[in-house]
Formats: C-alpha cells, sequence, structure tokens
C-alpha cells in the first residue's frame, strides 16, 4: 500500500497516515457501515454511474444521512483519483454511521464518517490463478440472505466472509463459495459466479449482491447470443458445469478449475469464458460506459 497515497474524509484530502477515524465511530464500533469498490483501468473509471446507483440504494436502505449526494461522491471519487496520480485503480468509498454520541446511540441520529481511498489495480487472483483458474472450495458458511440482511447491502461487516476464507486457504483452496439457506449456490465473498453448460449460461437470479461486472457479463453474452439463465443453480450443477468463472470489478472474469475437490471438465479458462473476458477488457480499453480521468 503507498503510503504517500491521499485519502479523501468528509470532505478533506489528507495523506494516508493523517486520515484518522474515531475510535467512536460506529463503522469500527459495530461494523456499521456500506461501501463500494469501482475501479479504473488506463485512465477510465468503469461504469460509475451504476456503482454510485448501488452504493445510493445501500445508503438509502441503512439510513445513512451522507453529506454528499450522488454528483457529491462522484466529483470527490474523481478528484480523489487525480490526486493519487494513478490510471489503473481500485477505488473504495465507505460511509459509517459515524461517531456514536452515546454509548447506547440512536441510530436514526447519524452524521456519517465519509472516506474515499484509492489504491493502485488489483486483482482477485495472482497472474498463474488468472491463467489456469483457481480452486473454489464449497463453505459451510453462509453469506447474507434475504431472510437475515438482504446480500445487496453492501456492507462492511464480513467477519464471517474472513473466517471462511481462511478455512479455505487451511484446506488448501484459493477461495469460497456460499449457498444460500435453500443450499443453492449464491456467490464469493467478492465475486458472483456463473456455470456454462452445454453452450447456455446459468448464474443465480436471486440472494445475491448484484455485481456490476455480472450485469456486463450478462449483457456481453447476449451480444454473442448466448442464451443465459437467472436461476437456482445446485452444488450438482457445478460439479457437472462445463465451464465455471467468477466475476469482479477486480479482474473481471476469474476462471475456476476445481470446486470441493471436482475437477472442472473442459480445459480452464474454457473457451466461452475466454471470449467473454476478452470482450469484456475490450470493452474497457474502448472507454464505452467509462469516465475518463483527465
Ligand atoms: C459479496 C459480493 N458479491 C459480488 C461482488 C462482485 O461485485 P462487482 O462485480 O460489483 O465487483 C462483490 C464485490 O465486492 C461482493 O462483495
Amino acid at each position: 500500500m503507498a503510503e504517500n497515497s491521499i485519502i479523501y474524509i468528509n470532505g478533506e484530502f489528507k495523506p494516508l497516515a493523517e486520515a484518522k477515524i474515531s475510535v467512536l465511530d460506529q463503522g469500527f464500533l459495530l461494523g456499521d457501515a456500506v461501501f463500494d469498490v469501482v475501479s479504473a483501468w488506463n485512465g477510465y473509471i468503469f461504469k460509475l454511474d451504476e456503482h454510485l446507483d448501488r452504493f445510493e440504494d445501500s445508503l438509502r436502505a441503512t439510513r445513512m444521512n451522507c453529506s454528499l449526494d450522488k454528483e457529491g461522491w462522484r466529483k470527490a471519487i474523481i478528484d480523489t483519483v487525480k490526486l493519487n496520480n494513478l490510471k489503473s485503480a481500485s477505488i473504495r468509498f465507505i460511509a459509517t454511521r459515524g461517531i456514536s454520541k452515546e454509548v447506547i446511540a440512536d441510530p436514526r441520529d447519524n452524521s456519517p464518517t465519509e472516506i474515499i481511498w484509492v489504491a493502485p489495480y488489483v486483482f482477485l487472483a495472482d497472474e498463474t490463478g488468472r491463467k489456469e483458474g483457481i480452486k473454489l472450495m464449497i463453505s459451510h458458511l453462509r453469506g447474507f440472505t434475504p431472510d437475515t440482511l438482504d446480500p445487496r447491502y453492501k456492507c462492511v461487516d464480513r467477519l464471517h466472509y474472513q473466517l471462511a476464507k481462511m478455512e479455505a486457504l487451511d484446506a488448501g483452496y484459493d477461495d469460497l463459495i456460499w449457498l444460500d439457506n435453500n443450499g443453492h449456490v449464491a456467490e464469493g465473498p467478492a465475486s458472483n459466479i456463473f456455470i456454462i453448460k452445454n453452450g447456455i449460461m446459468y448464474t443465480p437470479g436471486d440472494g445475491i449482491l448484484r455485481g456490476i461486472t455480472r450485469q456486463v457479463f450478462i449483457d456481453l453474452a447476449k451480444t454473442i447470443n448466448m442464451e443465459v439463465n437467472l436461476c437456482n443453480i445446485s452444488t450438482f450443477d457445478l460439479f457437472t458445469a462445463d465451464e465455471i468463472f467468477t466475476t469482479s470489478t477486480a479482474g473481471g472474469a476469474l476462471p475456476i478449475k476445481e470446486v470441493s475437490g471436482r475437477k472442472v471438465k473442459d480445459s480452464v479458462p474454457g473457451t466461452i469464458t475466454k471470449k467473454l473476458d476478452s470482450l469484456y477488457w475490450r470493452l474497457r480499453e474502448s472507454g464505452e460506459g467509462s469516465t475518463l480521468i483527465n
């Protein structure tokens, strides 16, 4: 992490070492905060509007009274990226419920802490993983589900993600996938999942964070006349898929070579995964759907 990075915090731009939050911040005390991550590649921030809309939904649903509106967040994000002088970056923007005024505070009365952190672009996997595929473990833990906290809240409260990740790494896997409460495949801690079977694409329709990259891949698949089904997927479908990949802002499509001990049938990455990923990167480099940093 660049020590000289500049952080946006509550209307000010500060060097990382000086950007501090209070120990009474409810983001820290209670994990009461929402965030989003958008990325820039070669000077273009991809799908900024879509990320801002998703963030705004999280803010409305959590009743955070931010000082910045959508346009304010957009401007602050672009300014922070420029100040950090990065053309390819991972840009995290966060709103916490702010400083607790009492030991037990009324959450309706809040002045959010607003933060933007720009780091060099990161991929979810290293180069070998991106080229040859990674191994996913089906976690025994569950992600958020609509009957507890709808996964569309993009919230920072991710203890169960950390626990599941440690278990997956200890077991020799690279990452994990959650099931929902009915045993259907949901998503990964930072990615959505797709399978290809007999030339048809499938991805879960509900009980997931609506990944911005997921939607881009759905749209790209349609441009090459692929049938796309948003439906329940079981672990059996994962074990018998021709191709599997995950999608995220951190790298587009990531090929999967194994799920809980079952190797994926076709050579990894599969032809459709490769095709869609190259369309994705072409789109990113074209600047279409992007905001130019200038
Ligand atoms: C739980 C979860 N699912 C899916 C994703 C992928 O979303 P996106 O494509 O918008 O990066 C993320 C991203 O961080 C996530 O946290």
